[in-house]
Order: C-alpha cells, then structure tokens, then sequence
C-alpha cells in the first residue's frame, strides 16, 4: 500500500487538497491520510471548508495557528516531524504558499520522503511577501512540481530546475469549483444577505501589505467607503484585517458601526462565498486564489498588489493589475461599473481534471521507481 500524506494549513490549502484527496482515495493501492498543521484554526477559516468540500475529519491536527512567522513555521515542523516518525508516508503533498507549505516541505524532504508541491513554479519577485519565500524555498528543495499556469514552468527553468520534475497540470482550485458547481448555484447567501445578482462588489483584503500598516489601512477602508457611494461593497472580512483594524486605533466603536456604508460579513465558507463571486458585478481583492477563481468565472477583478505571481490572470483572464494607487483602482473599478473591459479567456488546462493528472504523474512515478519498503 502507497502511504501518501496530504497537508493543508491555511484556507486556500482546503480547496486545493479536497480534489486531490478524491483523486487519490479513487485510486487502487493508496492509503491517503489528511494532516492539518492548524495555521487556521477558526470555524469559518478552516471547519466549514471541511464541510463544503466533502472532506473528512483530518487524521492528525498539529494545533500549530498563531504566534508570528517563525514560531509558527517552527512548531509546525516539530510537530509535522512527530507525524511523519509515527506513519512513515511514501509521500507528502504540500499544496500553495503559506508557512505549512514551506514547513512541511522542509522536514519531509530533509527526510528522503517524495514531496510533491502542487502550484509550483508562481513568482511574484517580491521577497518582502512571505509568501515567495515560502514558494522559492519549497521549490528549491521539492521532489515534483506541479505547475498551474505556464510562467511556472518558465521562472522553474530559469531558475535552473531539472525537467523531470516539472509537469505542468493545470489548477487545481478550479477542481473544486467545477465539483462544487450546483451547490455554489444552490446556495442561499445573495438572499440572506438581501443582494441582486450583479449588483455588488465583491471585497476581500489580506495581505500584510494592505492591512498591516495603519496609514495603510486607514486609506482602504476610506476608499471602499467612497466606492459604496458608486456601487454596494461587500466585504468578507478576513481575521487578520479585523485584528489589524482593532489594533491600529482606526476604529472609535465596532468595525461595522465606524463604516456603516460597508456590508462587513464574517469570512465565509467555500459554497457561499462562491455563490457571492459567482454573482459579483466586480471583485476587488489582493488574494491570490481570486484573481484565478474570477478568470475561470469571466467576473472583472481589481487586485490591490504592485505584482502578482499569476500573470497569466492578466494577461489572458480578467484580472487588472491596479498597484497600490487607489487613485489608479478607481479607475479600473469605474471601467469595469461602466462595462467597458477586456473579455478573459480561461487559462490552458483549467478544466476541473487537474488533480487526476496529479495522481496519474505521482502513482505512474512510483511504478518506474517502487515504492519505499517500510522500515521492518
Ligand atoms: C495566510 C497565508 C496567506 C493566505 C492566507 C489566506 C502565510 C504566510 N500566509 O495568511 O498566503 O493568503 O493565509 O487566508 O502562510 N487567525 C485567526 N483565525 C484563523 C486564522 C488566523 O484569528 O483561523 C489570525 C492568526 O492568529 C494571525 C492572523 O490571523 O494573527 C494571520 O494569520 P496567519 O495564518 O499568520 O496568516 P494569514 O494572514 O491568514
């Protein structure tokens, strides 16, 4: 029996492994077995996706959420290697960026393990991003990369990655979205919330760069407030925006009482939240799984980044590269209320098949070279 160890740390990670576990759990020979690091602990950053995505309790939860960068990326790999002793895995799939990625990447390869890293090869060439670190190191020491969208395989091999552990597969989080389709069409968000189709923006802002600094901050949140004079905003908002919020002095009463004109929602699972894109007049974001989620979709998006690490967004989907300016987001968001914006198309391979692609490269693998026999 193959022993194949999937990690998910952080919310973008559960959409990407759910496809994954049912291409592997389909599969003859293979014992998958889910390990959650715990960088996102909450119900509705982390429970709800679980329950979504039709994906089972997770075999070990490593309770690792919290704390900053290098405590949290420490504890995860102590205690990721206390897995690995017990169950001795043929393999881990790590998926993204986050710090569960690199953490369990590093003690898995340092460990002769296969480690395979799903949505290899994306560079934002902004180190001062804790998540390109977190990139470039895992794919600097991963066995098989699985590259989403073409620039992958070129930064790979500029980056002087051997061929035969670049495969180029497509994305994975359009799996999920495909599989979710008629529960995403099903749910009664819109309702809930009292929304028209097509009549809202869709907001969601994360990013250290945005919510990190106070001046910052406090400049967005005074921006979204002008733009729901133009248009309904909508905005999930993520725990570490809040937190920054309550921190920075910004806020005199509650989040929602200071900026009445936004509808401020708690972040919300997987089928409701892509009900709301899926409806969305326009999205503005600094996310990365949005910006690819919005191409696949056809829906206008407004990315609050100086770069992204999925070009291909740009240049063949629907997103628009808007920078830090605000002045210059205005703009885009104002061509985009008034229809007046490039048609996408979507990305090759971003078909709902990526993950059998993934399972067929990794289990063909492992008949050309067997499998690790397991310590006697
Ligand atoms: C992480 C990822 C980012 C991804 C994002 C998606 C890294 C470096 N960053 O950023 O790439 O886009 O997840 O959401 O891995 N918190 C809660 N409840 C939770 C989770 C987090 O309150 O369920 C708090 C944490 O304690 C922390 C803050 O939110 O104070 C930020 O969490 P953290 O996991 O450090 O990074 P994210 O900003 O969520």
């Amino acid at each position: 029996m193959q022993k194949i160890i999937l990690v998910a740390g952080a919310r973008p990670n559960f959409v990407k492994i759910a496809p994954l576990w049912r291409a592997f759990s389909n599969s003859n020979g293979v014992e998958v077995v889910l390990v959650h690091t715990g960088q996102h602990y909450d119900d509705v950053m982390s429970r709800v996706f679980f329950d979504d995505l039709g994906l089972p309790e997770p075999s070990y939860n490593l309770n690792a959420g919290g704390g900053n960068q290098a405590k949290q990326t420490a504890d995860i790999m102590t205690r990721f290697d206390e897995v690995l002793d017990k169950l001795l895995p043929d393999d881990v799939i790590v998926v993204g960026d986050v710090n569960s990625t690199l953490a369990c990447s590093l003690v898995s390869v340092k460990r002769g393990i296969r480690t395979s890293h799903i949505e290899a090869g994306l560079r934002s060439f902004d180190r001062s991003m804790p998540e390109e670190i977190n990139r470039l190191a895992t794919d600097a020491i991963a066995d098989l990369l699985f590259v989403s969208e073409k620039s992958g395989m070129k930064n790979l091999r500029n980056e002087g990655v051997s061929e035969d552990k670049i495969h180029f597969v497509g994305n994975v989080m359009i799996d999920s979205l495909v599989f979710a389709a008629d529960a995403i069409e099903g749910s009664k968000v819109a309702k809930r919330l009292h929304l028209d189709s097509q009549s809202y923006a869709l907001v969601t802002i994360h990013r250290p760069s945005n919510v990190d600094d106070p001046g910052r901050l406090r400049h967005l949140m005074e921006w979204l407030q002008q733009l729901s004079q133009k248009v309904p905003v909508v905005f999930p908002m993520h725990p570490r925006t809040r937190k920054s919020l309550a921190v920075t002095g910004i806020i005199a009463d509650s989040i929602e009482g200071d900026f009445p004109d936004l509808k401020i929602v708690p972040p919300q699972g997987y089928i409701d939240f892509q009900n709301l894109l899926k409806n969305a007049r326009l999205v503005v974001t600094d996310s990365g799984g949005l910006q690819e989620e919005t191409t696949w979709l056809g829906i206008p998006c407004v990315t609050l980044r100086k770069n992204t690490e999925r070009p291909v967004t740009v240049e063949q989907g629907t997103n628009f590269l808007a920078g830090m300016k605000l002045e210059k987001a205005a703009e885009i968001v104002d061509s985009c209320l008034a229809g007046t914006i490039k048609n996408g198309r979507i990305p090759q391979l971003w078909d709902g098949h990526t993950a059998e692609r993934i399972a067929k490269v990794i289990l063909w693998k492992t008949e050309v070279d067997g499998i690790r026999t397991p310590d006697l």
